[in-house]
């Protein structure tokens, strides 16, 4: 009789278990990374370029454009960013909806900025797996294009600054600099240094209603910004 009992409940443990698997099936799968994306991220991101044609849906995107994934960020960077999230535009994806009067200048209004949604490590990496095989563009970027080489912070933001004008848009550090880029002080711990001679080679073959000028720069200068890029991403700000 002992005996039956507990052969009862080990049954009955058994059929408890298969319930608690089967249960927990769906909440496996919901955890795939293309799942991850598919619920929380592609109302803000695009990861099939579609390119805006007009200056007006450019400012309309809710979120960067992820569809180059793969041959534009570093894979390291963008796992850590996604669990910490830290802002790359001071003034938003369009600064025009996020900039108030201030007492001199025009200030950011940060309280209409978004914050962004934070994901656990491992949501992180499986997110990150699948966005670094988003390669569209490709043909744009050669790799092996950048060479490395050094500059000094001082010759290097003499030409950001004064010969190209490039400060108007981005920040050099946190608080200097224009407001309407993203902020250059992490480009290269953000950006694959390829991906950035191509697209400061061409902004419009990237974004064809970028409102970044190009500039015509010359291959060497090219090499020199991406220099001056690396060495700012080493200062810790
Ligand atoms: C509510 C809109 C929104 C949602 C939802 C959202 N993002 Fe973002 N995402 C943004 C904005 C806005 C930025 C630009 C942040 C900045 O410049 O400071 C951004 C930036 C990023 C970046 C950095 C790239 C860059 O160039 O700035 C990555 C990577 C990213 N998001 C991935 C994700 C992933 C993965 C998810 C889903 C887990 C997600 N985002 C969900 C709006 C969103
Ligand atoms: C009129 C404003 C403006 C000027 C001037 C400007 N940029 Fe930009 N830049 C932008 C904007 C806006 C972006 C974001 C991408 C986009 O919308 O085209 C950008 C993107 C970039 C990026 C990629 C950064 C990222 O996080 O994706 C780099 C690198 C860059 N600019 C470097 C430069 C350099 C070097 C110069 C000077 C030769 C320069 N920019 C001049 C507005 C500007």
């Amino acid at each position: 009789m002992i005996f039956h009992i507990a052969n009862f409940y080990s049954k009955c443990l058994w059929i408890v278990l298969i319930i608690a698997i089967s249960f927990n099936t769906p909440a496996i799968a919901a955890n795939s990374g293309k799942d991850i994306l598919d619920s929380k991220c592609l109302s803000c991101h695009t990861i099939s370029k579609k390119t805006p044609s007009t200056l007006k849906e450019l400012w309309e995107r809710k979120g960067p454009d992820l569809s180059s994934t793969g041959i534009k960020y570093k894979q390291e960077w963008i796992k850590q960013w996604l669990q910490k999230p830290v802002r790359i535009r001071p003034a938003g994806m369009f600064y025009g909806n996020h900039i108030k009067k201030g007492k001199k200048t025009d200030e950011v209004d940060s309280a209409t900025l978004i914050k962004h949604p934070k994901l656990t490590g491992e949501q992180a990496t499986l997110v990150t797996k699948v966005l670094m095989t988003l390669k569209q563009n490709q043909n744009l970027v050669k790799t092996g294009d950048y060479k490395p080489g050094s500059i000094s912070l001082t010759l290097g933001e003499m030409m950001f600054d004064k010969f190209k004008g490039c400060l108007a848009c981005h920040q050099i550090e946190p608080g200097y600099g224009g407001l309407s880029g993203p902020e250059v002080y992490t480009a290269a711990k953000r950006l694959q240094e390829d991906y950035l001679i191509s697209f400061m080679r061409d902004p419009q073959a990237w974004e064809p209603k970028s409102i970044m000028p190009n500039k015509h720069l010359k291959e060497t200068d090219l090499q020199k910004l991406v220099h001056y890029l690396r060495a700012l991403s080493q200062e810790n700000f």
